[in-house]
């Protein structure tokens, strides 16, 4: 589906809203509305349940937003958590200098997935995008053009040539996206969290941060958890909570927001078996989203060659956005860079006793990190559909469908009576849905024609609808109807509940 039929779909079925809207809006940050913050309860609760509760060696956290500031020197964060920034001095707006250049790039690789896309009509089943992309000489000096691109400007950001940057960008005649004007300035680094100031003292001493990963919260409990849980390396912590970065491009709607929430766990583990850890992860991961039923052409890693200072490796899980393949989720062997760093700062012993071992060390660290934000735009994305189905009248329409995983969707089922003005069919719906709201999110609806119902609950992707009619004033049946299959069957009412529960629990995706 079209990335801006997407967001104009979260807009209208009360997923996500532009955040103060009324004032215009404020850029990169969105609201969740009454079916969005449903969707993101259920992929925090999956998460939660698979990553805490399955694991008996993973336990849960919730630090504070606020950490002391030495915390984000010891992380590196003050000194090196920048992004590099141009201003355009025509239009007066701000970009990021390598997001151009990739923007650049971009637009020379939408050309290449066109002509895949061509010839994969011309030649169709036979088609092998993987042949034609290796001697198709067009798209091999595209690919070329890219690689040499990207290539120079990673080299010159790891340099920290940001002059070359700046001269990259004016020889692409790269313009500002809002002018078209190419008088740029020089490029500078940008450091991307938030701060603000305590009441109670002045200055530099009292600048406070908003945290931009919320896993140093993990990193200093790391002994106090550790201790108060009995727990032994190998082991995990995990949190969900907020963090906040200055983010400069807007783009993308939720893909890169200034605040938003992340999923991390950290896993300790004794020093040199990180890297089979590492693979572990990376393994577990991926079957966890794959087990949501995200075709595996939509799912790669991307393993970073160039790492930060502290890792020793790293690795993306890819989706394919509607916008193209980007990370949505990042696992990474952090050595024991953190606590190291934490130890020296604070002057105290983050290190652990291995009884079997007999020695103390500090633990390696391997982490897990994923944007709730991003599976959320993965999981509508990938959801939304249009496709044409038989009518009342023998024929065809298109109906708007989001076919989330029954144990994601929003509401798990629609009670509705065959008629609003019929008081023992209002009566019966509504007895239905008091007996079935204890256990999951259900609504009752009465309003419009029942066609009509059905496809407001197909926009929103309710998978099970349940039409209570006249012969249910008979002998206690209901029709329940399947979202995907559009099959109905007439089914005993007490039975409604069962089927419900069962359909849309979390044990399928954990099995
Ligand atoms: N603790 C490691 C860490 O924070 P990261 O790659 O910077 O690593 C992890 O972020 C994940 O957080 C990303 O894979 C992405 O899903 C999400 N994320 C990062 N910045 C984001 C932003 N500005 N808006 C939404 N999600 C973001």
């Amino acid at each position: 589906m079209d990335f801006k039929n997407v967001i104009a779909h979260c807009k209208e079925y009360a997923f996500i809203y532009q955040s103060s809207e009324i004032y215009d809006g404020l850029a990169a940050t969105y609201d969740y509305g009454p079916y969005g913050v449903e969707l993101k309860n259920n992929i925090k609760s999956y998460w939660w349940k698979s990553m805490v509760q399955m694991h008996e060696n993973i336990v849960g956290l919730d630090a504070s937003i606020f950490m002391h500031p030495k915390v984000w020197k010891a992380s590196g964060h003050v000194d090196a958590f920048n992004d590099p920034l141009i201003d355009n001095k025509d239009s007066k707006k701000r970009y990021r200098a390598d997001q151009l250049i990739e923007g650049y790039c971009e637009k020379i690789d939408n050309k290449i997935r066109k002509d895949v896309e061509k010839a994969r009509k011309r030649f169709g089943d036979d088609f092998d995008e993987g042949q034609f992309r290796a001697t198709n000489q067009r798209i091999i000096d595209r690919q070329q053009k890219i690689d040499g691109i990207l290539g120079r400007m990673n080299q010159s950001l790891t340099d920290e040539n940001l002059e070359d940057v700046k001269a990259l960008i004016e020889e692409l005649e790269i313009a500002c996206p809002a002018s078209g004007s190419k008088n740029w300035t020089d490029v500078r680094q940008f450091n991307l969290m938030f701060s603000t100031q305590l009441g109670n003292i002045s200055g530099e001493e009292g600048k406070l941060y908003l945290r931009p990963e919320t896993a140093q919260g993990i990193f200093v409990n790391f002994l106090n958890v550790q201790k108060t849980s009995r727990q032994k390396v190998p082991f995990g912590i995990a949190q969900i909570g907020k963090a906040f970065r200055n983010e400069i491009v807007a783009r993308q709607f939720i893909f890169r927001m200034k605040e938003f929430e992340q999923m991390e766990m950290q896993f300790f583990v004794r020093p040199g078996t990180e890297m089979e850890w590492y693979e572990q992860w990376k393994a577990t991961r991926l079957n966890w989203h794959k087990a949501l039923g995200v075709p595996e052409n939509k799912l790669r890693f991307h393993d970073h060659e160039k790492l930060a200072h502290y890792a020793n490796a790293a690795s993306d899980i890819e989706f394919e956005f509607p916008f193209g393949f980007r990370e949505l989720e990042g696992i990474h062997s952090r050595t024991d860079f953190d606590l190291n760093q934490h130890q020296e700062l604070s002057g105290k012993k983050l290190q652990y006793f291995d009884p079997e071992l007999n020695e103390n060390y500090v633990p390696y660290v391997v982490e897990t990190s994923i944007g709730c934000d991003r599976m959320f735009l993965a999981q509508v994305s990938l959801a939304l559909q249009e496709e044409e189905v038989p009518d009342a009248k023998g024929g065809t329409s298109t109906r708007t469908v989001m076919k989330f995983h029954p144990a994601l969707a929003p509401v798990k089922c629609a009670i509705l009576p065959l008629l609003k003005n019929n008081e023992a069919l209002v009566k019966a719906s509504k007895d239905l849905y008091n007996q079935v709201k204890f256990d999951v999110n259900a609504q009752y609806d009465e309003k419009d024609a029942i066609g009509k119902r059905y496809r407001r609950q197909d926009a929103i992707g309710t998978p099970f609808c349940i039409t209570v009619d006249h012969q249910t004033l008979e002998d206690n049946t209901v029709t329940i109807r399947e979202r995907d299959s559009l099959d109905q069957q007439r089914i005993k009412m007490e039975e409604v509940r069962g089927i419900v529960v069962e359909k849309c629990s979390m044990h399928s995706l954990f099995e």
